[in-house]
């Protein structure tokens, strides 16, 4: 929208959070609380955007330097939200049409919410619009007071009556104002008020002095309204996105045997019919396919996987391919650039970290496979380590396809392992072994026959000796 202006407050103390960070960093479902603001003012396509700091403004502006075409104000003393507003003067006094206020602490707010506040400002051509929501425990809100069904005020929890504290209409601190009158209101603000600081409140009393129209727009779902001042408040709106994205998974049809304790990320995708069992971590853009199984206390972390692979319990992903069919865990963990083709087996106890595993290969127990490069119907025995760092640098192994490496070999890389090859148990591999070769470094096996019985006549000698 051309004339539209978006600020954001963000300078209070957050003192409730009791926090060494901005409270707006905090995650909410696993993103920072200001990029639901921040994602909802842009889907209305504002002329500016801009974020009053002031609190911790260094930390702040670093966390917000992924987003581009902001502008920053400070507010320095922070003496309340109305004189936090009129610090944006500078950025907004000369610019016309109107400002959306939003708080950074308010994260659950939608786009459409917003475009409806911003239109029923535009038709019902006043100097304000403010957001309100009906709510079953008002209490620490500012309260809308009506005369004759209009709004005349808000009146601040600690300023309130027992009467006034009674009405269930409240403020969400969400509003359009138009640019006309508002500095200039903004100047006259008085602080007689429990706080002593300028309440941008006050503007509405304000306004209703002068005359000037004010409206207000409930919200449908008064759950969007919420503001997060406590750690506690920052668990009750993690659990609302949560809930509500594991909903729609199950609209969908993905079995979710848990929702309390199913955590999904709101970019993850999942395919239908796949089971999702308690305890599992979706995060990032991980996608799964349809058909799958995620046993309990799994974490997949940016990682693609396809139709019906099965992950067992306790596995990590992250950053990974899975295709479809591919069977891992219990206790498995694929680190970043890892790539298991179809039907690849991967048992308990397996590291892999930069791995690509061809159709059909198996490690079925306790290795580690890292830069590795490994062909179809592979078969990696228990115990097998790619020894892929000399101490400063990273090299590959190459292992060709139908391979059998034996239990316990050590693979030092650089080195390939030719197709069909086999490499015998508890070899270490320090060179190429040819296609179809049969690799074995272990020397011959000798027998020192009743070296036991030697052993121990020689211990209890030693013991009398030392008794005398
Ligand atoms: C405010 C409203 C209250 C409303 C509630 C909704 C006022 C006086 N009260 O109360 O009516 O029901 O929000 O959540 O506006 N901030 C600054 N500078 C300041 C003070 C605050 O930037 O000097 C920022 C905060 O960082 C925060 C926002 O303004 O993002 C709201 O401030 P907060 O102190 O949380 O206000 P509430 O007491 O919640
Ligand atoms: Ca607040």
């Amino acid at each position: 929208m051309s004339d539209l202006h978006v600020v954001i407050l963000a300078a209070g103390k957050g003192t409730r959070m009791k926090s060494a960070r901005p409270k707006v960093l905090h995650n909410v479902a696993g993103r920072p609380m200001v990029d639901y603001a921040m994602a909802a003012a842009k889907s209305l396509t504002p002329r500016t955007t801009t974020v009053v700091v002031g609190h911790m403004k260094e930390l702040l502006r670093q966390g917000l330097e992924r987003y581009p075409g902001l502008s920053f104000v400070t507010q320095e003393p922070q003496l309340g939200t109305g004189h936090a507003l009129l610090q944006t003067a500078s950025v907004l006094e000369r610019e016309t049409g109107c400002v959306l206020l939003l708080s950074g602490d308010v994260p659950l707010l939608k786009g459409h919410t917003l475009a409806a506040l911003v239109s029923k400002h535009a038709e019902s051509k006043v100097a304000a619009t403010v957001l309100t929501a009906i709510v079953d425990q008002p209490y620490g809100y500012g309260r809308i007071v009506r005369t004759k069904g209009r709004i005349s005020r808000i009146v601040e929890e600690r300023d309130a009556s027992p009467a006034q504290r009674k009405i269930h209409e409240i403020n969400s601190g969400v509003y359009v104002f138009s640019l006309g009158p508002l500095f200039d209101s903004l100047r006259g603000l008085a602080t007689g008020n429990a706080q002593g600081e300028y309440y941008l409140t006050d503007l509405v009393s304000t306004y209703r002095r002068r005359r000037l129209g004010v409206e207000t727009v409930v919200v449908d779902d008064p759950n969007e309204i919420r503001g997060i001042n406590s750690r506690s408040e920052l668990a009750e709106a993690s659990r609302i996105v949560r809930q509500k994205k594991n909903e729609e998974l199950m609209a969908a049809g993905v079995t979710i045997e848990d929702p309390a304790t199913t955590y999904v990320d709101d970019d993850v995708v999942v395919g239908a019919d796949t089971v999702i069992h308690p305890g599992v971590y979706l995060e990032g853009r991980t996608q799964i396919g349809q058909a799958c199984e995620i046993h309990a206390g799994v974490r997949i972390v940016n990682s693609v996987l396809d139709d019906r692979v099965t992950v067992q319990n306790f596995c990590v992903i992250t950053g990974s391919r899975l295709a479809s069919g591919v069977t891992v865990g219990p206790f498995v963990h694929i680190r970043p650039e890892t790539e298991l083709r179809d039907s690849v087996h991967i048992g308990n106890f397996v590291e892999l970290k930069k791995a690509v595993l061809g159709k059909g290969t198996k490690a079925g127990h306790h290795a580690y496979l890292g830069d590795a490069v490994i062909g179809e119907n592979v078969n990696i025995g228990a115990g097998t380590i790619t020894c892929n760092y000399d101490g400063s640098r990273k090299h590959q192994t190459t292992i060709e396809d139908g391979v059998f490496v034996g239990t316990d070999s050590q693979l030092v890389a650089p080195v390939t392992i030719g197709k069909g090859a086999y490499v015998g148990s508890g070899t270490t591999i320090r060179e190429n072994v040819p296609a179809g070769a049969l690799a074995v470094s272990a020397g011959k096996q000798r027998n020192i026959e009743g070296w036991v019985d030697k052993k121990k006549q020689e211990s209890r000698k030693a013991k009398v000796e030392s008794e005398k």
